[in-house]
C-alpha cells in the first residue's frame, strides 16, 4: 500500500484528515510516525506559499508523497488577521482560551459587519513524479462565518469556540466532528485535492 505523510503535529487536523481519507487504500503517516522533529519555518505570506514550503521540505527529506496544509482565521475587524499568523497570534504557547477571549474583547464595540470572519485552508500535495522529481498540486477551501459574542462549545480546536456559523446558529466547536468535516475549510480543501491523490494512488 502506498504511504502518504500528513505534515502536521496538530492532533485536531490529523484526525480530520485521517477521517476524510479513511476510504482510500493508503497508509497515512503522521510526522510523529516518521520521527520528524524539525521545525519548518512558515516564511510565506500566503496560505498557499506556506503549504508548499512545508510539503516540499518534507518531500525533499523523505522522497515520499506528502499532504501539507496551511490554514487560518481571517477577521474583517482585524484587517483579515490573524490570517497566516493564526497559530502565532499572541504567541505560539498562549492558550486558545486566552487568544479567543482577546479577540472577543477586541471586537467588543465593532459592528456586526466587522465581525465577519472566515477560515481558509490551502492543501499542497507533493509526490514523486518522473525521475523522482517533485510534482505539486494545491487546492483551497473556505468557510464563512462571524465572530461570536461569547465562546461556546467543546469540539474542534483553536478558534472554533468563537467561530459562529449563522446558517447553523452555533459555533464550529458545537458541531460534531463529522458535521465539522462536512463543512470545514480543511474538508473542502481536502475534497478538492482528493482527485489528485486518487490519480496517484491508481498509478502503478
Ligand atoms: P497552521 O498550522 O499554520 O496551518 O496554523 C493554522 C492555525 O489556524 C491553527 O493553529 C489555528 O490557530 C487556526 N485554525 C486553522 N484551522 C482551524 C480550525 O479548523 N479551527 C480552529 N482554528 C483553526
Amino acid at each position: 500500500m502506498k504511504q502518504l505523510i500528513i505534515a502536521t503535529h496538530n492532533e485536531g487536523k490529523l484526525r480530520e484528515i485521517r477521517a476524510l481519507l479513511e476510504q482510500e487504500p493508503v497508509q497515512v503517516l503522521s510526522l510523529k510516525d516518521i520521527g520528524w522533529q524539525q521545525e519548518i519555518e512558515e516564511t510565506g505570506s500566503t496560505f498557499k506559499e506556506n503549504a508548499l514550503i512545508k510539503a516540499r521540505r518534507i518531500f525533499k527529506a523523505t522522497g515520499q508523497a506528502v499532504l501539507a496544509d496551511d490554514s487560518g482565521l481571517e477577521v474583517r475587524a482585524m484587517g483579515g488577521g490573524p490570517g497566516v499568523y493564526s497559530a502565532r497570534y499572541m504567541g505560539e504557547d498562549v492558550s486558545y482560551d486566552i487568544k479567543n477571549q482577546a479577540i472577543l474583547s477586541l471586537l467588543e464595540r465593532v459592528t456586526e459587519k466587522e465581525r465577519a470572519a472566515d477560515y481558509r485552508c490551502v492543501i499542497a500535495f507533493v509526490r514523486p513524479g518522473r525521475g523522482g522529481r517533485a510534482l505539486a498540486k494545491t487546492a483551497e477551501g473556505r468557510v464563512d462565518g462571524r465572530i461570536a459574542y461569547e465562546a461556546a462549545g467543546e469540539g474542534g480546536f483553536g478558534y472554533d469556540p468563537i467561530f459562529f456559523l449563522p446558517e447553523r446558529a452555533c459555533t464550529m466547536a458545537q458541531l460534531s466532528e463529522e458535521d465539522k468535516n462536512a463543512i470545514s475549510h480543511r474538508g473542502a480543501a481536502l475534497r478538492a485535492i482528493l482527485p489528485h491523490v486518487k490519480e496517484w494512488l491508481n498509478k502503478a
